[in-house]
């Protein structure tokens, strides 16, 4: 049997031979509850919350399943091919993973573990804002890893240019902007144990570690940790920020940009319109607009309306093989890993993010080949069927 990337399932049966069984869980939609079990609650409660009363969270899952792959027959899938250039970053297959911040509250190690998996696999990786270790320190992880950065817009300009000199300076290649997190959304879970990971000094490294948001400060950072975490408080997001502001962007990134949080095609022209390289379809997973539409419902449209023009990249309920080829299928040219990966962090910090994405690369290739499919071009609505 023909294998152009490594097969992760031979390599567990074969070490099954001594009777040894994976570590982790090989159905990747187990790993939440694998992981609920090892998390502090308030941690566990921070990844898996999200806003209001969660119906948008299931509504992602949800959407997933009216889709139905049809798989077809004798086609030869003996050589398969599902890399994929995107903006510059090479994709062995289209995955890369979701910006999250604050990962030190999953496993000690937090984004450096991550960043360490990521090179060690060949998956990229989107470093959030909001993480609990420097840019910089992420980047030394990360070594010859491809890496993309991303930005909250924050209310201090100097700040936000001063970020984006780090992150180009330490050979991040694409910006991310997130658009969906003008603020924090109301979320219960956690509310009621009245636990937001920043105020406890978690996910606020990049604002400390930051010249120009050191200038801000009267006292240094280590003097007076409580108001320069204040301070983060004051500038952490720009509420008032518009389209007339992406110029801003261009003027300090000299690279691809790409418009996270995008659920609508007319808001996906109008960054096409601006000048902007892609947009991730995302509702954030849930944890922002109570109530919003399952980020898979919006991606066709957008996928029709800016696919041919700009990059589309789709994030917000992947949990397997499946639902990679469905969200692609539907027009996504690559998509977003987001929760089971903080999940296998915090179930075996790099040895758990590497087994991760070396399970969702294997099952979406299998998935991939079983249906018929052995190349990406193949992919297209028609690949599915919508359950009545
Ligand atoms: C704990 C947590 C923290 C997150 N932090 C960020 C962040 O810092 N920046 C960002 O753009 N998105 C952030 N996200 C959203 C993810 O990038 C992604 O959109 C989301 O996880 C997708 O949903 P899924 O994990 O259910 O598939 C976060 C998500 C979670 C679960």
């Amino acid at each position: 049997m023909s294998q152009p990337l490594e097969s992760y399932q031979d390599e567990i049966y074969l070490t099954g031979l001594t009777g040894a069984v994976p570590d982790f869980p090989a159905d990747l939609g187990q790993l939440e509850e694998a992981a609920s079990k090892v998390m502090a609650p308030r941690a566990y409660d921070y990844v898996a919350g999200a806003a209001g009363s969660g119906d948008t969270a299931g509504e992602n899952l949800a959407a997933f399943r009216r889709w139905r792959i049809v798989p077809r027959m004798l086609t030869d899938v003996s050589t398969p091919a599902f890399g994929r250039t995107l903006l510059g970053t090479e994709l062995t297959v289209p995955f890369l993973l979701a910006p999250i911040g604050v990962l030190r509250i999953a496993h000690p190690d937090g984004e450096l573990a991550v960043a360490r998996a990521a090179a060690a696999v060949g998956v990229p990786m989107i470093v959030s804002n909001a993480a609990s270790t420097s840019i910089e320190d992420v980047a030394e992880a990360n070594g010859d890893g491809q890496r993309w950065y991303q930005l909250y817009w924050p209310k201090d300009r100097a700040v936000g240019a001063s970020f984006l000199g780090r992150a180009q300076a330490a050979g991040y290649s694409v910006l991310v902007v997130t658009l969906d997190t003008r603020t924090l959304a109301w979320r219960p879970l956690d509310l009621r144990n009245g636990y937001l990971p920043f105020l406890q000094g978690v996910g606020v490294q990049n604002f400390l570690s930051d010249p120009a948001f050191q200038a801000g400060l009267a006292m240094p950072v280590d003097d007076d940790p409580e108001a320069a975490i204040l301070r983060w408080t004051q500038i952490f997001g720009d509420t008032s920020i518009t389209w007339d502001d992406l110029p801003f962007l261009r003027q300090h990134w000299h690279g691809p940009i790409v418009l996270k949080g995008i659920l609508t095609a007319a808001d996906a022209i109008r960054a096409a319109a601006a000048g902007i390289d892609g947009v991730i379809v995302s509702n954030h997973g849930g944890r922002q607009v109570d109530g919003a539409i399952g980020a898979l419902d919006a991606l066709p449209a957008i996928a029709d309306a800016v696919g041919s023009r700009i990059a589309v990249l789709f994030d917000s309920g992947i949990r397997g093989g499946a639902d990679m080829v469905k969200a692609l299928a539907l027009g996504a040219q690559a998509v977003l890993l987001g929760r089971p990966y903080v999940y296998g962090l915090a179930l075996g910090g790099e040895a758990g993010v590497r087994h991760v994405l070396r399970a969702l690369r294997n099952e979406f290739e299998l998935t991939m080949r079983l249906a018929g499919l052995s190349r990406l071009s193949e992919l297209s609505p028609d690949c599915l069927q919508r359950r009545p």
